[in-house]
């Protein structure tokens, strides 16, 4: 059996990571494709080297552009390559443009895909993501759910229950086998979180949502609020380029927040297992602090990840600065909500998917 998986933006890869290795374990036959949406040495090139990810045999180089332009070049690139590689199963990873892109171009040579990361929902189709996952799971044979919640959507769209598969949380997988290699006092001290008086608390931010950058007035707002923050405790925001391109581009200023470049995989980790507080609209991020332990503020009106917050660490506090000021106080102050890591989020997650791909 031929399997081909397709990758394309940076959190594809901690998700593909575990799945390539157990597929490899088992022996098959696999073929890694990047689509390039992601082409930045930080976002792309050093998370592959950290997470032992194999060279892809392909890249199709897409890069940046409109939504249609990057989705149309996946398709037409994805068309080529599997005619030529002719696989028997198209694994898909995720809700990025790639994703979606992929999915269309095997369903329509009809390919059978497997997408791992099947059933999330935010209801929010303002969202790329969301219009992504739609389309994804629509059109492949295989779902591989992270969490309940998923196969209760995907059942409540229609989908076969056979082709439903609850496996976990794939990216638990690959964060469980990394904590280990997280000791890092040397990057603690060069973000400025550690000293000789040892670790003190700290916030850490991650926002690129079109919703909350894209909009000159909320990321002027988001910025103020965490400096404000930043005024009590360290406040470290590794920043996506898009977000920076926004802040450039609108003369914004960071005032007393940290603002670093991108950080690989291992880096943010370091910092988000160590971190008082993580403020973020990402969605990887919601799940990691969920397993961790670690509070969460999501700056979002909505989830495709509700888990995080029936169980886990996470707070949905919308666009509302000031609700992020007074729960980042009072977290800050030691009252946090407590979570629970949900089921199958084990570190097996992969495996389960190995072993249903074996018996196709
Ligand atoms: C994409 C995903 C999003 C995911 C995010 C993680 C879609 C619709 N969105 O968003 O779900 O959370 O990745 O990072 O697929 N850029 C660079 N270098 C790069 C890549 C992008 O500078 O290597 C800049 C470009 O200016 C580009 C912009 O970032 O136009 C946006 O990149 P794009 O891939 O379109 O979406 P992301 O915002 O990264």
């Amino acid at each position: 059996m031929h399997i081909l998986h397709v990758v394309g933006a940076r959190p594809n890869f901690m998700k593909a990571a575990p799945v390539l290795a157990a597929l490899a374990d088992r022996g098959l036959h696999q073929t890694l494709v990047h689509t390039g949406q992601h082409y930045d040495a930080k976002l792309s090139d050093a998370i592959f080297q950290e997470l032992h990810i194999p060279q892809p045999d392909l890249n199709l180089g897409v890069g940046s552009g409109s939504h249609a332009e990057q989705t149309a070049q996946v398709l037409v690139g994805m068309e080529k390559c599997l005619l030529k590689k002719k696989p028997d199963l198209v694994l898909v990873y995720g809700d990025v443009n790639s994703t979606a892109a992929a999915t269309l171009a095997a369903a329509k040579l009809l390919i059978p895909v497997a997408h791992v990361e099947a059933g999330l929902r935010s209801g929010d189709r303002t969202m790329p993501e969301e219009i992504n996952r739609l389309i994804t799971d629509r059109l492949a044979t295989w779902l591989y759910t992270p969490s309940a919640d998923g196969d209760a959507n995907l059942r409540g769209e229609g989908a076969d229950p056979g082709s439903i598969k609850l496996v976990g949380n794939v990216m638990i997988d690959t964060l469980q086998k990394l904590l280990p290699l997280t000791d890092r006092n040397d990057l603690l001290q060069s973000m400025g979180v550690m000293n000789r008086g040892g670790l003190g608390p700290f916030v850490l931010v991650t926002l690129h949502r079109p919703s909350n950058v894209d909009d000159s007035e909320s990321l002027a707002r988001l910025l103020s609020a965490l400096s404000e923050i930043a005024r009590d405790v360290p406040v470290v925001f590794p920043v996506h380029p898009r977000t920076r391109a926004r802040v450039q581009a609108q003369g914004l200023s960071w005032g007393r927040i940290k603002s670093v470049e991108p950080l690989t995989y291992l880096e943010f980790l370091t910092l988000q297992r160590r971190a008082a507080l993580v403020i973020t609209d990402s969605g990887g991020i919601q799940e990691e602090t969920t397993y961790l332990g670690v509070p969460c503020l999501t700056m979002r009106e909505n989830t495709e990840r509700p888990i995080t917050v029936t169980l886990g660490t996470n707070q949905l506090i919308g666009r509302d600065t000031e609700r992020m000021k007074s729960e980042a106080r009072t977290i800050l102050s030691g009252r946090t909500k407590k979570g629970t890591v949900p089921p199958l989020w084990d570190g097996h997650a992969a495996e389960r998917i190995a072993d249903h791909i074996g018996t196709l």
